[in-house]
């Protein structure tokens, strides 16, 4: 079981994770227009602006929405799921380049799964590449499990809601 303290410890302070919606949309589009490298994650996020824009508006309709907001007001970070099946979700998470490596993809992960466990999901999956580190690394440290790994993707899966221990860690 993961340790929500020990891995929301390091993020950054002046970073405030909160739900968006549609009335964020504009602030999440300067985000994707500002992100480096694009279609890098299975082809995510998209690299024109006009497929970003559509990707990011049919993200917005999905239940379970996080960002991560700079003492500016700016979205550095994003993290939805996109329900595909009854009681079951995919993870997408991105995180600014800048901003990466502060403990900022783990607290929006978390943040997103306990919304989502609340929200009635019961599993939430990632389809990631192999050789994206960062993200593997960061998925099994928020408590996921390898369900196949074949390369080129891994299959990762958590349960939700999340279980009550790590949920007292707060
Ligand atoms: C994957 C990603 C979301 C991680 O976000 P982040 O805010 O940097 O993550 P955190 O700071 O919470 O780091 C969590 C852990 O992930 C691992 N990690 C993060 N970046 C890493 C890197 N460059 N190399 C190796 N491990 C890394 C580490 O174990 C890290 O813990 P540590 O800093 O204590 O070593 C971010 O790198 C990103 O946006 N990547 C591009 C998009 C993507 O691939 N998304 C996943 C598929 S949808």
């Amino acid at each position: 079981m993961f340790s929500k303290n020990t891995l929301l410890a390091g993020m950054d302070a002046r970073v405030r994770i909160g739900m968006v919606g549609p009335e964020q949309q504009d602030l999440l589009i300067e985000m994707y227009d500002q992100y480096e490298p694009l279609g890098m994650a299975l082809g995510l996020p998209p690299r024109t602006a006009a497929a970003r824009r559509e990707w990011i508006l049919s993200a917005l309709d999905q239940k379970v929405n996080v960002a991560a907001f700079s003492p500016a007001g700016e979205v550095v970070g994003h993290c939805f799921l996109a329900a595909d099946e009854p009681h079951s979700a995919e993870l997408a998470i991105f995180i600014r380049q800048e901003f990466r490596r502060r403990g900022i993809g783990s607290a929006l992960v978390i943040a997103a799964l306990e919304r989502g466990g609340a929200a009635g999901l019961r599993r939430v999956w990632t389809m990631t590449p192999s050789g994206n580190r960062p993200a593997l690394q960061l998925q099994k440290n928020c408590g996921f499990r390898v369900m196949k790994s074949v390369y080129p993707a891994d299959e990762l899966e958590i349960d939700l809601p999340l279980r009550r221990a790590a949920l007292e860690m707060r």
